[in-house]
């Protein structure tokens, strides 16, 4: 069962052998594990390390065993180490004295530096896709909402008014960067760290720039320790899934506030709400708050494996073991989130009319209305004390400042004339905002097409 029994003479521990054992949970990676198997045999064939019949042997029982354990009809025993060992003893139980081979000139610490390295790039792949749906939802959402008005907040207060697209398309540019910090890592970290042996490379004369050719790789690592050492990408990986998580966070906070009764903003499909064992009435947002609160769970494998790296001497120590539950649980979590979170904003109901009536209560077309008054040669210091009086006027009067009378105005600052009900309407406070990033019809517009062409592109 053990790779390495020659030096011992006792048999482990049973609660040693559960406690060092990773079979449970590094099986997630098999298909990897024999991947890189494949390449390192094709390469040592190549380098004249093996026959070509041995190598042929070896890579027809990988590629079997693969397949059963994709279909389920080879089962993985616990009595293993890990999935490099079982698979290795696999191979040896079917072919002998050739599969004892297949571990020439290589060490664990570099294949699971590899596979790990592998899963991540695949996953990367995955990530990579369902942020693009996602971009595609919330672009569907910006191109049909560029004239739904709703008021913009600043700490939570009413503050000026934008449109559902341009609120949809600060939420697309975070996505769009979460897309290029996963492709960064990406670029990063490829490169082979296979044939960095157990940490000071080994004495065969082994090609690593063609196992790192034959695994996509960019090339090989340029140091055998540190290519065994190194768990920067999954730190980095974690780094931008925290972030997308703050992201979806963000943007469920709101989902919830639009959703509840005050708001009415929007309406969460029956088939992503839930509803309560006691009342009756209730549709709650389960869903956004879920994906609101796996937040911490994805920060806690960041902050997990930041202190399990922090002061370990090179090269491998075991303590790198446990950077696997915590990344495959942080990427299974963020790829369903994204998902879940994709369905719910493409099948809720957007309420266009409570979003406007919101944004025409609560004066967010003040600073257009001073903007008014700097246009008729007030200074804006002045004119924004004016139209602080004017707010706390209509206030005492009950009213918003589109209902007050030309004479209350002209009372108030005589440089009012009778198109300033023009200036502070609605839709002239959002479509006079015209530069590049703002809300108004003309900027959209630009910020769509240039966002269509970016799908398109990448
Ligand atoms: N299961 C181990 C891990 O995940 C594989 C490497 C083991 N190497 C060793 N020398 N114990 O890190």
């Amino acid at each position: 069962m053990k790779l390495w029994g020659g030096r011992f003479t006792k048999e482990t521990d049973q609660l040693v052998h559960n406690f060092n054992a990773s079979l449970s949970f590094d099986q997630k990676f098999f298909r990897q594990d024999i991947d890189g198997s494949i390449a390192h045999v094709t390469m040592l064939a190549a380098c004249h390390i093996l026959t070509e019949d041995e190598k042929d042997i070896i890579i027809d029982q990988l590629k079997k065993i693969k397949k059963e354990l994709e279909d389920g009809t080879l089962e993985i025993s616990p009595e293993y180490e890990d999935i490099h060992s079982f698979v290795e003893a696999t191979l040896i139980e079917r072919t002998g004295d050739v599969g004892k081979k297949l571990h020439t000139g290589r060490s664990r610490n570099d294949q699971v530096a590899l596979d790990m390295k592998l899963y991540i790039r695949d996953e990367i792949f995955a990530l990579d896709e369902l942020l693009t749906e996602l971009l595609e939802t919330i672009m569907k959402v910006m191109e049909d909402h560029t004239h739904t008005y709703m008021p913009g907040f600043t700490h939570l207060q009413k503050a000026q008014p934008v449109t559902l697209a341009h609120h949809f398309g600060a939420y697309f540019e975070m996505f769009k960067r979460d897309r290029s910090r996963l492709k960064d890592i990406y670029h990063r970290m490829n490169y082979c760290p296979l044939g960095a042996g157990a940490l000071a490379g080994t004495t065969y004369p082994l090609d690593r720039e063609l196992t790192a050719h034959l695994l996509g790789f960019d090339g090989p690592t340029l140091n055998s320790m540190d290519s065994v050492s190194d768990r920067d990408y999954i730190i980095e990986l974690l780094g931008a899934l925290s972030m997308i998580m703050m992201h979806l966070s963000r943007f469920c906070e709101e989902i919830i506030m639009w959703n509840s009764n005050e708001y009415q903003f929007i309406e969460l499909d029956d088939a992503y709400s839930t509803g309560s064992s006691i009342m009756p009435q209730k549709k709650n947002p389960d869903i956004a708050e879920l994906v609101r609160g796996k937040c911490g769970r994805v920060y806690g494998a960041l902050i997990s494996i930041l202190t399990t790296m922090k002061g370990l001497p090179l090269a491998y120590n075991k303590d790198m073991q446990e950077d696997k539950e915590f990344t495959f649980d942080a990427v299974d979590t963020v790829k369903g989130c994204i998902k879940l979170f994709e369905g719910m904003i493409s099948t809720m109901k957007i309420n266009k009319e409570a979003m406007e009536r919101s944004a025409k209560h609560g004066f967010t077309n003040a600073t257009d209305a001073a903007d008014y008054l700097v246009n008729h040669g007030v200074p804006f210091r002045d004119a924004h004390g004016i139209i602080g009086q004017i707010v706390l006027y209509c206030i005492d009067k009950g009213i918003s400042i589109e209902e007050m009378t030309l004479d209350e105005f002209q009372a108030i600052c005589p440089a009012f004339q009778s198109d300033i009900y023009d200036a502070i309407a609605l839709k002239t406070c959002v479509n006079m905002r015209n530069t590049i990033g703002g809300p108004g019809e003309k900027a959209m517009a630009r910020v769509i097409e240039l966002n269509k062409k970016y799908l398109t592109e990448n």
